[in-house]
């Protein structure tokens, strides 16, 4: 009889403009296209979703991910500079650890390409289509504090006054990885650079089907379309500083087994520090093409 019963989520919220945890479920073999939808709209109104207790292969995760939202992004991350330890550029890996299991030691690059998380940005903005959900999944958590934060880029929207807003209106900034490790010292070789151009995307988005804009905004902005530079870049700073505010952020403190959603359009986030010489932290990532949905979807 269980088949009959329609399975209701329910949301938690966890800050007063999003986030939520939802209640009990499995995700690796959840395919009940009614679930599925309770999940998106849960996105739509929240962008951020903690779900806690889960299990997943890497495969399992791939394919949960295909099933809630379409395509795979395959270029999110560190394809450029580091061997994938997985075997598939499908699933990032975002840890502190070598193919043997061994924490990187200090100087290396891996390392160093890694740090550049703990600054605040939204995944693949650097690429054109950009991410539009992450699925963060916990395998290995440290005893220490080693949380995530993450941003409301529609709360820090609305809160902008009428004269921002219409300022910032059509105005494009152009993203890239090599702007954005840069500031942290971090250089590609010039044939990485080569195959890390950037993209090119409007700096307040509206959200299909929530219909709330968003600022678009990331460590990655590296400059304004027809800006001269400077100016360019005092602006998106100063609306990055207006975005991160205490009031917009949520902190995450990681479970083992968490599988954290977030939507790439609507949030920032950012990995806080932690002593990264001393305890393993690990964690493997899907992330989703944003290219539009399937019709159904
Ligand atoms: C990511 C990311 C931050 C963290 O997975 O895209 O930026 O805290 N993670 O590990
Ligand atoms: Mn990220």
């Amino acid at each position: 009889m269980t088949a009959c019963l329609a399975m209701n989520l329910a949301f938690r919220g966890l800050h007063p403009c999003f986030a939520a945890e939802v209640s009990p479920v499995k995700l690796a073999r959840l395919d009940d296209p009614g679930v599925l939808a309770q999940i998106h709209a849960g996105m739509d109104r929240y962008a951020v979703l903690v779900f806690r207790d889960q299990e997943f292969s890497g495969a399992e995760q791939i394919q949960f991910a295909k099933r809630l939202d379409g395509e795979i992004h395959a270029k999110t991350g560190a394809a450029a500079i580091t061997k994938n330890r997985f075997g598939d550029e499908a699933l990032t890996d975002i840890s502190n650890v070598d193919e043997n299991g061994e924490i990187f030691r200090s100087n290396d690059r891996r390392r160093m390409y890694s740090l550049g998380n703990r600054l605040w940005h939204t995944d693949a903005s650097f690429q054109d289509p950009p991410g539009r959900y992450s699925m963060l999944f916990s395998i290995v958590v440290p005893p220490v504090e080693a949380d995530t934060e993450f941003a409301d880029m529609r709360a820090a929207y609305d809160a902008l006054s009428i004269e921002m807003k219409s300022r910032l209106e059509g105005l494009r900034a152009h993203h890239s990885i090599a702007y954005s490790r840069q500031i942290l010292g971090f250089e590609f070789s010039e044939k990485e650079q080569e195959i890390l151009k950037g993209a090119v995307h409007p700096l307040i988005r509206t959200i299909p089907r929530s219909g709330r804009k968003s600022l678009y905004l990331a460590s990655h902005a590296s400059t304004i379309i027809d800006w001269p530079v400077p100016e360019a870049r005092l602006l998106l700073r100063e609306l990055t500083e207006h975005a991160t505010q205490q009031q917009f952020v949520y902190r995450h403190s990681w479970r083992v087994g968490d599988l954290v959603i977030w939507d790439n359009r609507a949030t920032m986030h950012r990995g806080r520090p932690f002593d990264d010489s001393k305890y393993r932290r690990e964690l493997r990532r899907v992330t989703t093409l944003d290219v539009p949905r399937a019709a159904h979807a």
